[in-house]
């Protein structure tokens, strides 16, 4: 893993323009990304979030019913001369960021439904592996000012591993749960556009760059995929949105930019971050080592599940009725709920804790809630 202290140490090998700007804990590098990516080291990136020109084929400006023009994406950095040429371009720069990726490494890529339909085929056809889609629902979407379709107020986020056998890769459930109140996470992320004080303005007041993401956004992806000290990668850093958040979160990390002007207010927003008053948001997933074990007998003992009581698989395809020393019976055989869950799953192993479901109020609840509920009432 290329860690931050390497990063200060080959300072001089790793910058390769005069236009590189260099902080604390990140460095951003002014060029094309399919070759910037060439010149840094294989399997050497935890995180790579892209968010890649939209190819929005504009023909024409959109103006507000009264005729005022709408501050769109009109700029020549999503111009392409044909969607075969966004293509190539997507399959190249892609190839490029996949091999930057350790072995354990994810990808997250962001578009709307001009893009993101032809970027999820080539990442399939890549040989990544599609962890999620994760709907960014913006509560503050701009109208669809003709009235002629729905107001678009979505884009997805595609959240992959390397490939279909990658065993290993980081997904911080716990924090994610935290951050959503208890429950766990959805996804679908309701976040607002970014407006107000977060948003970056230039001299004459307009937007510095036209897709400046939220930083609400970046944490949720940052937060649940890395650890504090994984290096985050941006291909298409813009105003540096992830290097800023990263390095509010104690991750370094590399972004890429073609436009030097955006580089400039990278360099300008993240030199203004001291990372001490960013403590608060670092949430960390706890060792599961550390996290006592909690048995089905405990439970029984504690009466928060019965002898002879049904619990069910997700569909209630299947049901084990429970043993009093908290083992699970049915037609599959006797034994623990994880060793039934696997037979049933014909699976080497299964967290029969994240496979069994018991019925409350003609709901079914995951059995886990329950393990959840003795460490809470029992202080653990
Ligand atoms: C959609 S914007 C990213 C915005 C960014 N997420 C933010 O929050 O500011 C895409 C950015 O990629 C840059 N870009 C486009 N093609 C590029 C390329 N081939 N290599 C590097 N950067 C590129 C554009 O200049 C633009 O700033």
């Amino acid at each position: 893993m290329l860690s931050d202290s390497m990063l200060a140490q080959n300072t001089k090998k790793l910058r390769f323009s005069k236009n590189d700007v260099i902080g604390d804990g990140f460095r951003i590098y002014n060029g094309d990304c399919i070759d910037v990516l060439q010149k840094i080291p294989e399997k050497s990136v935890k995180l790579i979030f892209a968010d890649p020109p939209y190819n929005l084929q504009l023909k024409q400006d959109l103006y507000r019913p009264n005729l005022t023009r709408v501050d769109g994406v009109n700029d020549n950095w999503d111009k392409f001369s044909s969607n075969d040429d966004y293509d190539k371009f997507t399959n190249d720069w892609l190839q490029a960021a996949r091999r930057v990726m350790a072995d354990d490494a994810t990808i997250w890529v962001i578009g709307s439904y001009h893009n993101i339909f032809r970027v999820g085929k080539i990442m399939m056809d890549l040989g990544f592996w599609v962890l999620n889609d994760v709907q960014w629902y913006k509560t503050n979407p701009m109208p669809n000012f003709r009235g002629v379709r729905f107001t678009n107020a979505t884009e997805t986020l595609i959240w992959a591993k390397k490939s279909e056998n990658q065993k290993k890769y980081t997904f911080n459930h716990q924090v994610m749960k935290q951050l959503n109140g208890g429950k766990q996470m959805t996804s679908v992320w309701q976040i607002p556009l970014c407006t107000g004080h977060e948003r970056i303005k230039n001299k004459q007041g307009k937007k510095a760059h036209s897709t400046q993401k939220p930083e609400e956004l970046l944490k949720r992806v940052i937060l649940s995929s890395s650890s504090e000290g994984d290096l985050v990668l941006d291909p298409f850093s813009g105003s540096g949105t992830t290097c800023a958040v990263a390095k509010k979160l104690n991750r370094p990390s590399v972004g890429i930019e073609k436009e030097n002007e955006y580089i400039k207010i990278s360099q300008t927003r993240l030199n203004n971050i001291n990372k001490n008053n960013y403590q608060h948001l670092r949430i960390t997933e706890p060792d599961k080592k550390l996290i006592p074990r909690v048995s089905m007998e405990q439970l029984l003992l504690a009466n928060l599940l019965q002898e002879s009581q049904v619990i069910y698989t997700k569909n209630k395809k299947h049901s084990a009725v429970i043993l009093s020393d908290g083992s699970i019976k049915n037609g599959v055989g006797r034994g623990s709920i994880h060793k039934i869950g696997a037979l049933i799953k014909e699976a080497p192993s299964c967290n029969g804790w994240m496979f069994w479901f018991y019925e409350s109020n003609n709901e079914l609840v995951l059995l886990d809630e329950k393990r959840q509920l003795y460490r809470s009432r029992h202080g653990l």
